[in-house]
């Protein structure tokens, strides 16, 4: 049976596409790598189909990647410092986990000569205007704007540059903003949600007008799966879900499905630097592999999104208290 590790397998999408291999692939061998920092945990994989072998450690841990990629066929690799705010306020992180956990990755790859995937954002593109139809593609030039788009890019060409100077036998992906079960309390979804079941009122930073792409995170993982079996080596392919909405738009859309009144939320201080808006031309991704998004409409998939977190209080009762106390103070720090 063929070994498939997965970095970041104990984060939000690590885990779903844990659990999404167990359901829809059972001849993989599972193999999680995860630090189990703040974002991960390890309840994450519970009640996942089968044996899945957990390593709690570091990616810029050389011998341990090493060992661990030379025992694998397929690497998939989550593993990232992956909020913006977090970003804006320390950087470091970001650098080390982001770049050189990149980096320890591709040596071993290397070494080893192992199928890699790496997971990446549309955020390397930097943003495009709110009043247009443009769209990324995969020949958008990179533009990052934050210190975790840059760090993200600086992962995205490496990974490239392996693949030219080393033949290293790569694929990448750079999908836009994921939604779905296990998805952390400190991004935008889940924290209004949660804000609405504890009695807080939902924060919209600014006006609220920037412009997300929302693609459910089954629907990402999906697309690698496709891009594992049939994508082109040395390629990118960008997947997003085609539904885009305003922040604004996103979180009156959660107040209706939980019954709320129209503009229960406070508008607070931007984030610095906000991108406008997100949205991915997938048409390489569709045409070539054949994806399409089960959940194209968010409202489809946010539904049960809330019920998840409705039902399931005991998993982000603590993190939210924490990422709220991070709040406060990246508030009072800016
Ligand atoms: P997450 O923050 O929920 O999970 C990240 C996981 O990586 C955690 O389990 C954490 O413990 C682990 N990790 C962090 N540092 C590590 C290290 N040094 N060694 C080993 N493990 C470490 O992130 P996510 O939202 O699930 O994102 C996963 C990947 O998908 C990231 O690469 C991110 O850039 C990319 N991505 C995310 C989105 C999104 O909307 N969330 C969209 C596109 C791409
Ligand atoms: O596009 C892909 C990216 O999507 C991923 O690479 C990142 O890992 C992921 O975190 C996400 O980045 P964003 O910065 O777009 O997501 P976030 O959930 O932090 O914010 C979504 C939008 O909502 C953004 O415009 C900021 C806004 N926002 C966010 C929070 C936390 C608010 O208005 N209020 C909030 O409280």
């Amino acid at each position: 049976m063929p070994t498939i590790l997965i970095t970041g397998g104990a984060g939000f999408i690590g885990a779903n596409f844990v659990r999404y291999t167990a359901e829809n692939r059972p001849e993989y061998t599972i193999r999680v790598l995860d630090a189990l920092t703040y974002a991960g945990d390890r309840s994450n994989l519970t009640g996942v189909p089968g044996r899945v072998d957990l390593v709690h450690g570091d990616i810029c841990d050389a011998d341990l990647v090493n060992a661990l990629v030379a025992e694998s066929d397929t690497i998939v690799h989550f593993a990232a410092e992956s909020h913006v705010d977090n970003s804006l306020d320390d950087p470091e992180p970001f650098l080390r986990t982001n770049v050189t956990g990149t980096f320890r990755l591709l040596e071993a790859v290397r070494r080893h000569d192992r199928r890699l995937h790496h997971i990446s954002t549309d955020e390397v593109f930097g943003d495009l205007p709110l009043d247009s139809d443009a769209r990324f593609t995969e020949q958008t030039r990179y533009d990052p704007s934050s210190p975790y788009s840059a760090t993200k890019a600086a992962s995205d060409l490496l990974v490239r540059a392996w693949v030219r100077s080393y033949g290293v036998r790569a694929t990448l992906s750079n999908c836009a903003n994921n939604y779905g079960p296990y998805q952390h309390v400190e991004k935008f979804i889940p924290r209004q949600v949660t804000n609405l079941l504890t009695g807080e009122r939902p924060k919209l930073y600014g006006e609220g007008i920037n412009v997300r792409e929302w693609t459910h995170v089954d629907d990402h993982n999906a697309a690698v799966h496709l891009i594992l079996d049939g994508g082109r080596i040395g390629e990118t392919y960008l997947i997003g879900s085609g539904d885009e909405r305003s922040n604004r738009q996103v979180l009156d859309l959660v107040l209706t499905l939980m019954d709320r009144p129209a503009g229960e939320y406070d508008h607070v201080g931007d984030r610095p630097g906000h991108d406008l808006r997100y949205a991915n031309d997938s048409t390489k991704l569709r045409t070539e592999l054949g994806w399409r998004p089960r959940y194209a409409d968010l409202a489809d998939g946010l539904a049960p999104t809330i019920d998840w977190y409705r039902t399931n209080g005991w998993w982000w009762t603590g993190p939210k208290e924490a990422a709220e106390a991070r709040y406060r103070r990246q508030l009072a720090g800016r």
